[in-house]
């Protein structure tokens, strides 16, 4: 089945996952916490951004750098979320739990506990940053070199994040929280993306006994700073990388985000047309062929897969669903069905989970199909409903077929071979079989099986009434006279 080339983006399974090149360093993905400002019963870390958990996309960045370990700390929600942190499917992945929520240096500090001995450095990053990229994560490993760095930006509103205080040459002195920080202080837009590279031994020591005299009262990661004894290397990096979600304004804007970005790699890097980036939807796991066109109104998500040269929309909304080269999809609402070459859908169909749609066939407007093939050029063009059957090549279903596959109990097979033809509003009653070039006459409801090259006619027969209007008319006239 031609889909098109993976990209970095694909939906990551064990068997390709790189091999480590930094065998010494070990994330730590701080994933602990409710996430009191999304005003939500779940955890921040799982609500989802652009078709995946921020939790998700933290841990696809952390993938290709190759680290000898992931060590991601839980609290609440601590299944789902160490579920939802297995499924990312990264070697040497591990989650700890860190009862109490007492602050990120808390946090910190019972991943350390989880380390393996060949670790001996640390990166530290939110759960909630799903914008951050693999290239911005290695340049901070790089200006960490042996000693530690931390991630900043420079935001026109710092208002929540930390600020990243520093001394006359340059260097950073401490970081200060927003909560804890005087106007002058609050006056700084250089904040801290909370993400660190830190040698682990005096990570470990800087660690130990950290204050809770702030007003949150908590352990903060960022008071290790000002408490190693070697100076920590800012390293700037763009706002657009590592914004943090903290309520839902944040998170809809990190999706769109996210979107964009998608939406860009696809246009440059593949060859996708996208009409208007501001008016499609393509969740980061989505891929899309060169030369394909994307019309606005279009929601491609889950594990879609798009080829070449297709056209999709406008509105198109499909979960779960492969498009295969040259297809036509448009005003159509598609959930796991796999669309042949060349085939056209729509406009106003729905196709449903077990759906295959061969070569060159085509399913039209108001019509359904679920659980079953339209074979190859076979047409159902209108109002139709084709639910649990095996449509043969060539078939021609017309308007307003049903194929009866329900009986109130249990769901039946409809078998239709290959080059018949079924009348407008034929009821196929399953179980059913209708032979191959075989016809069934219009508004037929068929409840036994049809031989091949046979005509079902199941009808009432017509009877001819000789001038029976014209007397009903006039009896109407002498009932009631016009006055
Ligand atoms: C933190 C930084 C702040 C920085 C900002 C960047 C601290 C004290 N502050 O603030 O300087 O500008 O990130 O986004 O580090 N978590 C735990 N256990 C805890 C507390 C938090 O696992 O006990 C997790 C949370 O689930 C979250 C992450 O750590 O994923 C960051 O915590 P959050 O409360 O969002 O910190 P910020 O207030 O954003
Ligand atoms: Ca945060």
């Amino acid at each position: 089945m031609p889909v098109p080339a993976p990209t970095p983006d694909d939906a990551p399974t064990d068997d390709d996952a790189p091999a480590p090149v930094r065998p010494d360093t070990a994330a730590v993905v701080l994933a602990a916490g409710q996430g009191t400002r999304l005003r939500s019963d779940t955890a921040k870390v799982l609500h989802r951004a652009a078709g995946r958990s921020l939790l998700a996309h933290v841990l696809a960045a952390l993938r290709p750098l190759g680290l000898g370990q992931v060590v991601v700390v839980v609290g609440h929600q601590r299944d789902e979320v160490a579920d939802e942190a297995s499924r990312a499917a990264l070697p040497n992945l591990t989650t700890v739990v860190q009862e109490r929520q007492e602050g990120t240096g808390h946090a910190t500090q019972v991943a350390l506990e989880a380390l393996g001995d060949a670790v001996e450095r640390v990166l530290v990053v939110p759960g909630d940053a799903p914008l951050i990229t693999p290239e911005v994560l290695t340049g901070l490993l790089e200006r960490a070199g042996d000693g530690a760095a931390l991630l900043t930006t420079t935001l026109e509103d710092p208002a929540g994040y930390g600020r990243v205080l520093t001394d006359e040459r340059g260097t950073v002195d401490r970081i200060v929280e927003h909560a804890d920080a005087t106007a002058e202080q609050r006056a700084v837009r250089r904040v801290n993306a909370g993400m660190y590279a830190f040698a682990r031994a005096p990570l470990a020591m800087a660690l130990d006994d950290l204050p809770t005299d702030n007003v949150q009262g908590e352990r903060y990661l960022t008071d290790v700073v000002a408490r190693l004894d070697r100076p920590v290397a800012a390293d700037p990096a763009p706002a657009a990388a590592v914004r943090g979600v903290n309520d839902r304004a944040q998170l809809a804007d990190a999706a769109a985000r996210l979107r964009r970005r998608h939406l860009e790699h696809l246009m440059v890097d593949v060859g996708v047309t996208v009409v208007d980036p501001a008016a499609t939807w393509v969740d980061v796991q989505v891929r899309v062929g060169r030369d394909t066109v994307i019309e606005p109104g279009c929601h491609l998500r889950g594990d879609t897969r798009i080829g070449d040269g297709v056209r999709l929309g406008p509105d198109a909304d499909l979960t779960d669903t492969v498009v295969e080269d040259g297809a036509v999809v448009r005003h159509a609402v598609c959930e796991g069905a796999v669309v042949g070459p060349g085939v056209h859908v729509g406009p106003y169909t729905h196709l449903r989970p077990g759906t295959r749609l061969r070569e060159g066939s085509a399913v039209g407007s108001f019509a359904e199909v679920k659980q079953s093939t339209i074979g190859e050029d076979a047409k159902v063009p209108h109002l139709a409903y084709v639910g649990d059957a095996e449509i043969g090549a060539r078939v021609n279903v017309s308007c307003g077929v049903v194929t009866v596959n329900y009986d109130g109990f249990d769901k039946h097979r409809t078998v239709v071979g290959d080059d018949a033809f079924l009348g407008c509003d034929t009821m196929l009653v399953a179980p059913l079989q209708i032979g191959t070039g075989a016809w069934t006459a219009a508004g037929s409801t068929v409840t036994e099986d049809v031989p091949a090259d046979a005509l079902a006619i199941a009808r009432a027969r017509q009877t001819i009434k000789p001038g029976w209007a014209g007397r009903r008319r006039a009896a109407a006239h002498e009932d009631h006279p016009a006055e």
